[in-house]
């Protein structure tokens, strides 16, 4: 089965061709990153403008690449959400328009279910199975009987793990996105400023970001009334220390009591070199799977690997009616 993938649910306009959910044809991620590192976070009326701009070339380049012809696609798939929902439109009508044009089935997928099956592009998914979903806006533990059977365990009750990444990295000073430079600055300092664990100490599946990040502002502020320099090296790696503290933790208990075969880590956080070098460690007796860096930030291969699943369950759309949604559980 051929399926033609889009993905524009933030700031990534994205295109793939991928076979059978595995073989990826071709993959076409153009980010606008370098537009909305000026304002210092992802600006949505211009982010559905530079996919406007770029949906088009993005599509063609996409086909080019794959050397498949129009004829060969069997399905068109499209982010439907969760996600900014200016930006999801621009997907979806480019993806519907398409696929009403060339008499082709049409589904939207699930923006997370797409960051879970990025893992399977190149690993195989063994049940049941826990997953570890980290990225920029959700930080959940979803516990999997089956393809796409899900069962939300825990999730964030403020911010998203990814969130407060940018968000210390924007009160040290440091460039939009914040999480891959907070990362490769922690390697460069120790733990020093010993931050909060938030909810290690509970016995639940939640999380709790804004608490660890307002500590950090706190030292931030606190330091610059008394003149001092921030160590930032060091409060990268303080603040690393605690998230990963209490994603790891959190995670091989979760594995223990629901005694899964397998965890998978994913999403924009799940490119993290400290969580991917100190997850394997940490939690050794379990198979831990976690995609490539290229497919752990938003992309489309991975909405094409979950299309192939979302159809077998749930078929192609009745008609080309194909609405966005900017909240969607993982249940729904
Ligand atoms: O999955 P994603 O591309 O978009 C959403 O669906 O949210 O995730 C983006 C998030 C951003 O918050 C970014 O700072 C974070 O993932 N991120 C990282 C790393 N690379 C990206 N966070 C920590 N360490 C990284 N290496
Ligand atoms: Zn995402």
């Amino acid at each position: 089965m051929i399926i033609l993938a889009v993905e524009s649910s933030c700031d990534e306009t994205s295109v793939a061709i991928v076979k059978d959910a595995k073989e990826i044809l071709s993959h076409i991620v153009l980010s606008q990153m370098d537009i909305h590192a000026i304002y210092g976070g992802v600006v949505p009326e211009i982010a559905s403008r530079n996919h406007v701009l770029h949906m088009t070339r993005v599509f063609e380049q996409a086909l080019v690449q794959a050397d498949v012809k129009i004829r060969d696609i069997d399905l068109v798939a499209v982010t439907k959400g969760p996600g900014l929902i200016g930006s999801l439109l621009v997907g979806i009508n480019a993806a519907t328009s398409f696929a009403f044009a060339h008499g082709k089935k049409l589904i939207g997928v699930n923006h997370l279910i797409g960051h879970i099956y990025a893992a399977n592009l190149e690993h195989e998914m063994k049940f049941p199975a826990l997953a570890l979903l980290v990225s920029g806006g959700h930080t959940e533990l979803i516990y999997m009987k089956g393809h796409m059977e899900f069962q939300l365990l825990g999730t964030t009750m403020d911010d998203a793990v990814g969130e407060a990444y940018d968000k210390v990295a924007r009160t040290l000073g440091l460039p939009y996105p914040g999480g891959p430079i907070v990362d490769q600055r922690a390697t460069l300092g120790t733990d020093t400023y010993h931050l909060p664990r938030p909810y290690l100490d509970k016995k639940e599946f939640n999380f709790s970001f804004s608490g660890l990040k307002s500590a950090v502002i706190n030292i931030v502020h606190n330091s610059e009334q008394r003149n001092e320099p921030v160590r930032i090296d060091d409060m990268c790696a303080s603040f690393q220390a605690s998230v990963l503290d209490v994603l790891i933790e959190k995670t091989r208990i979760a594995a223990d009591h629901y005694q899964v075969k397998q965890i998978i880590v994913s999403g924009g956080v799940a490119a993290n070199k400290g969580l991917r070098n100190r997850i394997f460690k940490e939690i050794p007796n379990y198979e831990i799977i976690i995609p490539s860096m290229k497919y752990c930030t938003d992309n489309a291969a991975m909405i094409g690997a979950a299309a192939y699943y979302t159809y077998q369950k749930e078929g192609a759309l009745p008609n080309y009616l194909l609405g966005g949604y900017s909240t969607l559980s993982i249940e729904e």
